[in-house]
């Protein structure tokens, strides 16, 4: 057992960590404002993290996993927001094109959004297929050609943003979740209406969407895999999306955490710092034990995933505890600055406030859980 990041690693954390800290600039205004990020974005396809798993022939980085879990630890410690838009892209979108993709697919999606120059979005949740990802009630009718695509999906990260989205949809009612498909879809389709920003409690300078079909007609050269892959395509899609998820919540824990510790250091009451009364030091005690487990628990979900294992429980034991963490603990981290963590300034309110997501979207904590026990009881 080897714990020791390689050197490789270690850079590319340490060029995370450098990025992140341009990401200080303007961050409560984006946060207020719900302003996307656009330069920011931009800066993250120039440093290769926008196709950081894509092979290099496709555009893109061709590093592993566990790098970019490192990227996106660093970035949500500081901004929440960028790390669920780079989060979306590359775990929802760029994946599954490239794990499934046909070469023409790739040439013509997968390379421009590994290079950074298009943004992607992953179109499955909906007014009632939320957890119940199956019960699809947007079609996409099979009509010989092309496929004629109908329904509104909902909450849909980069929503409005993205140039390509993926979008799950039922051709075969009569099939079940064996009859649901996935086709790539551009913006600006005939037919293709985006809906109005949510106004959300956290990430928000990322940008949540409703997205309307109404009779697209998708070619079929753009399904992805065989006529009915769509269910399991998402669920594989998911698998590797929680490890995106809990890298992100490992990163809001820490990011508030660090806060946290600095100010208890500098902070006096009853004449010395808050960081020398065991009330203080006991919750900093717990802070580091329960992110260092998720931290543990999420580089483990990549690794094993690294390794071409299966790695849908790990996944998910991994987001599950490190959504919990990030939750609990950015609350512990504006209680350590009590007053002041209730004001912007501080920057753990917002921190908080970003958690919360973590523990419902790619699943809420129950599904990470029925997910994990449905492996344990197999
Ligand atoms: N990998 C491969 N195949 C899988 C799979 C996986 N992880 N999970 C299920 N399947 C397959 C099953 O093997 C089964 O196939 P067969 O019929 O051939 O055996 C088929 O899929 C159906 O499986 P289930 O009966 O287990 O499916 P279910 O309807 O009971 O659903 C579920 C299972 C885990 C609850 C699933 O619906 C789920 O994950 N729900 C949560 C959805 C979710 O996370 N949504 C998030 C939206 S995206 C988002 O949030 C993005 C964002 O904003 C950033």
């Amino acid at each position: 057992m080897h714990f020791e990041l390689s050197e490789e690693h270690k850079i590319i954390r340490a060029a995370a960590r450098e990025f992140a800290q341009e990401l200080k600039v303007g961050i409560i205004e984006r946060d207020e404002e719900a302003k996307f990020p656009y330069q920011f974005v931009k800066k993250m396809g120039e440093l290769g993290f926008m196709g950081i798993m894509v092979p290099e022939q496709y555009g893109g980085a061709g590093l592993d996993t566990l790098a970019y879990v490192l990227a996106l630890e660093e970035i949500a410690k500081i901004d929440a927001s960028a790390a669920v838009i780079l989060s979306a892209h590359n775990s929802l979108v760029i994946w599954g094109l490239n794990e499934y993709g046909s070469e023409e697919q790739k040439q013509k999606y997968l390379v421009p959004l590994a290079k950074g120059e298009k943004l992607g979005a992953f179109a499955l949740s909906e007014p009632e297929a939320g957890s119940d990802a199956s019960s699809q009630h947007t079609t996409a009718e099979d009509k010989g050609d092309y496929y004629l695509l109908n329904g509104t999906k909902n909450w849909i990260t980069n929503g409005g943003n993205a140039d390509i989205y993926l979008v799950i949809a039922q051709t075969n009612p009569e099939l079940g979740h064996k009859g649901i498909n996935v086709l790539i879809v551009e913006k600006g389709a005939t037919g293709f209406t985006i809906g109005p920003k949510e106004n959300k409690l956290g990430i928000r300078s990322s940008d949540t969407h409703s997205l309307m079909f109404t009779d697209i007609q998708v070619p079929k050269e753009n399904r992805i895999g065989e006529d009915g892959f769509g269910f399991k395509f998402a669920m594989k899609t998911l698998d590797g999306g929680r490890i995106g998820i809990a890298a992100q919540a490992l990163g809001i824990a820490a990011g508030a955490y660090d806060l946290a510790l600095a100010y208890s250091k500098e902070r006096k009451t009853f004449g010395k710092p808050i960081s020398n009364h065991q009330a203080i030091q006991f919750k900093l005690a717990d802070m580091e034990v329960e992110i260092e487990a998720a931290r543990l628990l999420t580089y483990k979900a990549a690794w094993t995933k690294d390794q071409g294992l299966p790695y849908g429980k790990e996944a998910a034991m991994a987001k599950l505890h490190a959504s919990e963490v990030a939750m609990k603990q950015t609350i512990e981290a504006v209680q350590i600055h009590g007053g002041y963590g209730y004001v912007k300034e501080y920057h753990v309110e917002r921190l908080m406030r970003d958690a919360k997501i973590t523990q419902i979207y790619e699943g809420t904590s129950e599904i990470q859980r029925l997910v994990i026990a449905r492996e344990v009881l197999k």
